[in-house]
């Protein structure tokens, strides 16, 4: 059985003061939820990392970056590295996500190496893929995501792979409002899983777990996470007011399966 996982991925929003006041709203609001039923991340920006981990500490919000670059240290300006993430208090770190590869130039090889250093630091890598719009009308979708993840995972072995969080997130589901159907998300979570147990084993592929994201919200929750092979969302918009994304994790937390 997959433990679910809800993940708030801030995006490029909230102040320290707003990290703080987001963060301790989340943390009164979930303080009861136990942590055997769905484990709860929130990922602001690099700038409130810190101040996040203080608030969080001790609670049951787990604290994750939205990138990170593959160099321990060295002259990169403007990066950051794995071992300042896990010094900051960062558990997860999102990589490859699709604003990412559109507009900042990420690839699946340095998506590769990023989740292969993460681990080595052991930050545990949320590994972003999915397709556009186009690839979809022009019957891409598989070819895409096994392009994702087979250039995403190369090189690692399967103890490695099932430390990894997959998050399925089509493009053009992202911030539109447009959510794929229940049925879509199970189509390509159960894809990316028989790709998995194909390039690993039956026992790596089902401890895999791998996350919906793209306009989820508080009525399309209960559906989504309720399909055989979505373990989780990765929430956008809707992470960055607390009543929503409370409304998220608990709907996610009663979902039987
Ligand atoms: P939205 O939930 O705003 O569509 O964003 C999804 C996303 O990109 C999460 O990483």
């Amino acid at each position: 059985m997959r433990k679910l996982i809800i993940a708030g991925n801030w995006k490029m929003y909230k102040t320290i003061g707003e990290t703080i006041e987001l963060a301790n709203a989340l943390k009164r609001q979930l303080y009861d939820l136990g942590s055997e039923t769905v484990d709860i991340v929130i990922c602001p920006p690099f700038t409130s990392l810190s101040e996040a981990a203080e608030v969080v500490i001790e609670s049951n919000i787990a604290l994750g970056a939205q990138d990170m670059y593959w160099q321990e240290e060295g002259a990169f300006t403007g990066e950051v590295s794995a071992p300042m993430l896990k010094d900051a208090g960062v558990k997860y770190v999102i990589i490859g996500h699709s604003e990412r590869r559109q507009f900042f130039s990420e690839t699946n090889d340095s998506v590769n190496k990023k989740v292969k250093a993460a681990l080595n630091y052991g930050l545990i890598p949320i590994m972003c893929v999915g397709e556009s719009l186009k690839d979809r009308e022009a019957g891409l979708t598989f070819k895409v995501l096994e392009d994702h993840v087979t250039g995403g995972l190369k090189d690692l072995g399967p103890e490695q792979v099932e430390k990894i969080i997959i998050a399925y997130e089509p493009v053009w589901a992202i911030g539109t409002g447009k959510t794929a159907t229940p049925a879509q998300a199970q189509e390509a979570h159960k894809f990316i899983r028989d790709l998995v147990i194909k390039l690993y084993n039956k026992q790596t592929g089902e401890l895999l777990r791998i996350q919906y994201g793209g306009s989820v919200k508080p009525e399309n929750t209960k559906e989504l996470m309720g399909q055989p092979d979505v373990d989780g969302a990765l929430v956008g918009g809707a992470s960055l007011k607390a009543d929503s994304f409370s409304s998220i994790v608990k709907s996610s937390s009663e979902v039987k399966k």
